[in-house]
């Protein structure tokens, strides 16, 4: 079988001063992340699952290594040239994801597209297309002081969706959400990997999410346990 290979990284570490103590946070590590794939990355607390998503998302520059999106090595360009790469290829979901607080959710998600040169009303009908997928249809106009802290962790999610990039980076997407959204959330990654080929790449410690990965890598201390082909948990 053909993998269809998404992003690469290799010997990848980072390291941060806390006074005179220097943490190993990353250490040497290699992944490969399939397109049309949920990889599911998953351990302790403070182990650098965060820490590797923002190298693998040209977030936080790393120390040594190779990072890969396609044939593009995101570390190689420029800051604004890597900006402009990372608005058009890559969604986002984070912790805490900020929204703009004088934008309607629709607003929220339609001024990034529009950023990304769709026209306004493909933009207006995306943005609402996408709230629709997460359960917010009946929250579309609303601004983000009258959402509850699950609907702001959604409408971020739509906003990746939205998108349609190439890759998602999700850093605990389920977090602030109850069963039934964490649940719609969890299939909404899943279905966008199997069936638009998007790669999914998600650190977490919500073992509600663990049914819907592809492939699961366990991660300790900056490195992976095992294998990366530790578990396919369906095919
Ligand atoms: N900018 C920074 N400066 C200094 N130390 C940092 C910085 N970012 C992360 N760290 C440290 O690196 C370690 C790994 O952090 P990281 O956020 O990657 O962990 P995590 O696995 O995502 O944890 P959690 O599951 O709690 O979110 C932690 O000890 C953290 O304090
Ligand atoms: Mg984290």
């Amino acid at each position: 079988m053909t993998r269809d290979i998404a992003i690469t990284a290799q010997g990848v570490s980072k390291s941060f001063r806390n006074g005179k103590a220097t943490i190993d946070v990353v250490r040497n590590l290699d992944i490969t992340v399939d397109a049309g794939a949920f990889t599911l990355i998953k351990g302790p607390s403070g182990c650098g699952k965060s820490t590797l998503l923002a190298i693998l998302a040209g977030l936080t520059s790393p120390d040594k290594g190779k990072v890969e999106l396609g044939d593009t090595a995101i570390w190689s360009l420029s800051a604004r040239k890597r900006d402009a790469f990372r608005l058009k290829n890559m969604g986002f979901i984070f912790q805490g994801s900020i929204l703009l607080p004088s934008l309607k959710a629709h607003e929220q998600i339609s001024f990034v597209l529009q950023q990304m040169g769709v026209p306004r009303g493909e933009a207006y009908s995306r943005a609402c297309q996408a709230l629709c997928d997460v359960g917010l249809e009946d929250r579309i106009d609303l601004l983000p002081s009258a959402l509850s802290g699950g609907e702001k962790q959604r409408v971020s999610v739509a906003c990746a969706l939205a998108k349609k990039p190439r890759v998602i980076f999700a850093d605990e997407p389920t977090s602030a959400l109850d069963g039934e959204n964490g649940e719609r959330v969890s299939s909404k990654l899943r279905d966008l990997a199997q069936q638009k080929g998007v790669a999914v790449v998600c650190v977490t410690h919500d073992e509600r999410l663990t049914p819907f990965a592809d492939r699961i890598l366990q991660m300790e201390d900056g490195r992976f346990l095992t294998s990366q082909e530790e578990k396919k948990s369906h095919a």
